[in-house]
């Protein structure tokens, strides 16, 4: 049987707390976070649609609320979106069997919500069918598989282990976070328990003897959860780098929202993106930069490979440098920030406030 995606649900996990990217995450659920200028998960729901799928359910638990005022029933992408909400989150595994009865398919399709991927939906469903699988899981080869699920397979693409981050991964092979579910595999997870999908379902399937599989591809991959892969990800989408159909046409050095005020000899690069509303003042250097909205940036800053949340404001001649600033936060002129830092919503830090070099 041919792999259908229209007879696929898709269900996207966004009920994660995003600790990871504080404080971009205390009033923003990480999925709604803009990304190339769209919230991130606007491009994941484009991919779904482009391949075929059309059901959606989202499995929400933090600031649930935000999705659904966001993208409404779907209709505006073309896609039939419903919400599921647990009032305590119910881990990974947990919402996935939350939302059984919405469930209208044979094959359901899982993702997680914080996953960018170049990766062609369709092929892993049709490894699912020819596998006769009851769980196919999408795996990458990354350098550092220890902050991932690790996943070893053998000659046939059976899965022999999964191994949630382990310390000592005996293979560079990690899941990706794209998961094909039999639909009774779903019904067998416990309902309104907590259970992690990583840690207890895919174990205990593996011991119970189910067909596990892998889907392995080269394709582009990176999870958008730590900072420095989150301005990674919207910088190589503004470049084209990876794919979104939502920016079809619109790939360049830089992404510009139409009311952005750039005022003369400014320099965007390296897939800078600049949010709704914002004010970019003259001679300044934005290079691998995430933009949000409303934020001011008065003349002659250098940023790079940094975050600034809606509502910012960045001093003349400031210097930030791998930094996520928080909404409306306010760093004074000449600031230099360093990599790594992060600066909390609403505080301000006054001109010359922080230096490092000696010199000037
Ligand atoms: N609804 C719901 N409820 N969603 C949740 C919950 C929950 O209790 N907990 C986490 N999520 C969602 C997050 O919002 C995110 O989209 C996804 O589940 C994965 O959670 P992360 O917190 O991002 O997990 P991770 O990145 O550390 O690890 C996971 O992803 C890796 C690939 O990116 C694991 O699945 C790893 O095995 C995997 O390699
Ligand atoms: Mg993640």
């Amino acid at each position: 049987m041919k792999a259908n995606p229209a007879q696929t649900d898709a269900v996207i996990l966004v009920g994660g707390r995003g600790t990871r990217l504080r404080p971009l995450t205390v009033n923003t659920p990480k999925p709604m976070l803009s990304t190339a200028g769209y919230p991130f998960l606007q491009h994941l729901l484009a991919r779904i649609k482009a391949a075929g799928i059309t059901h959606v359910v989202l499995g929400t638990s933090y600031r649930a609320e935000v999705f659904e005022e966001y993208f409404g029933d779907g209709s505006e992408m073309g896609l039939e979106i419903e919400y599921v909400v647990e009032e305590e989150a119910l881990g990974t595994g947990g919402a996935i069997r939350n939302v059984y009865d919405r469930l209208r398919h044979e094959t359901v399709m899982v993702f997680n919500g914080d996953v960018l991927a170049g990766t062609d939906l369709n092929a892993i469903l049709e490894t699912h069918e020819s596998k006769n699988a009851d769980v196919t899981m999408h795996l990458v080869r990354v350098s550092d598989p220890r902050a991932f699920g690790c996943v070893p397979t053998d000659t046939d693409g059976r899965v022999l282990e999964f191994l949630e981050k382990t310390e000592d991964p005996p293979t560079d092979q990690v899941n990706a976070g794209c998961y094909v579910f039999r639909r009774e595999v779903v019904e067998a997870i416990p309902a309104k328990k907590v259970v992690s999908v990583e840690r207890e379902t895919f174990p205990q399937l593996l011991i119970s003897g189910s067909r596990v599989y892998g889907h392995v591809d080269h394709a582009y991959w990176r999870d958008m959860g730590r900072p420095g892969d989150f301005v990674r990800g919207s910088s190589d989408l503004v470049r084209g780098v990876v794919h979104s159909p939502l920016l079809e046409g619109r790939t360049g050095e830089s992404l510009v929202e139409a009311s952005v005020g750039v005022a003369g000899g400014v320099i965007l690069l390296g897939g800078t993106s600049i949010g709704r509303g914002s004010e970019i003042g003259a001679g300044c250097r934005l290079d691998g930069t995430v933009v949000f909205e409303g934020v001011t940036i008065e003349p002659g800053a250098v940023i790079e490979d940094s975050i600034i949340a809606a509502g910012a404001r960045i001093g003349a001649n400031a210097r930030i440098k791998g930094c996520v600033i928080g909404e409306g936060a306010h760093i004074g002129a000449r600031c230099e920030l360093k990599s790594g830092m992060r600066v909390w919503p609403g505080v301000v830090i006054p001109d010359n406030g922080v230096r490092f070099s000696s010199d000037a």
